[in-house]
């Protein structure tokens, strides 16, 4: 069974921030570290965790961008088990975790190969904003709370 929670220990940390790394920054070929942003401190830090092996498969943060506006970012699910329902589950949880914090609308920037799954969640595109790296165009999508 797949399980959502807040990373607490050192040990779940540098698991959450190691899947992050494996996903999203190691098949650009960029250095350890630009896993992380300015945002860190300021995030509300979700995972999935298989609870049959301990495996962290997933993981997702948000902050709020600005007063009432939710942003969540760097959602990514392990290659082996993508596909199989986990991102729309980190989806619900900041959603939930926002609506909590009295968000009224939560957004993310997304590149563009992945806008068809936040489409299939409710989001909608707004706008190409630039490129992440110098080489990925990024879209703004949002939805209302
Ligand atoms: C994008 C990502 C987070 C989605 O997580 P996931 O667990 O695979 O998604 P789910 O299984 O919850 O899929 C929900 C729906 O979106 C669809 N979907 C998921 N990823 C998709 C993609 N890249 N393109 C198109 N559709 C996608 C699924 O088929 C599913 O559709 P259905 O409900 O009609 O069957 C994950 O595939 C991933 O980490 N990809 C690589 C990193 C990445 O691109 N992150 C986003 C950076 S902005």
């Amino acid at each position: 069974m797949i399980i959502i929670k807040s990373p607490q220990t050192r040990d779940e940390f540098k698991a959450y921030y190691a899947l992050r790394y494996h996903v999203l920054r190691e098949p650009l070929g960029l250095p350890h570290g630009t896993e992380k942003d300015d945002y860190e401190p300021l995030s509300y830090h979700y995972m999935a965790v298989d609870d049959a092996t301990g495996q962290v498969v997933g993981c997702v943060k948000l902050f709020e961008k600005e007063p009432g506006v939710g942003q969540f970012s760097h959602i990514a699910v392990s290659e082996s088990h993508q596909h199989k329902g986990i991102g729309r589950l980190l989806i619900a949880e900041v959603e939930a975790k926002s609506r909590e914090l009295g968000f009224t609308k939560l957004g993310t920037l997304t590149r563009l190969t992945a806008t068809t799954f936040y489409e299939k969640c409710g989001y909608r595109s707004i706008g190409i904003t630039g490129t992440l790296y110098g080489r990925l165009q990024m879209m703004w999508m949002e939805k209302d709370l």
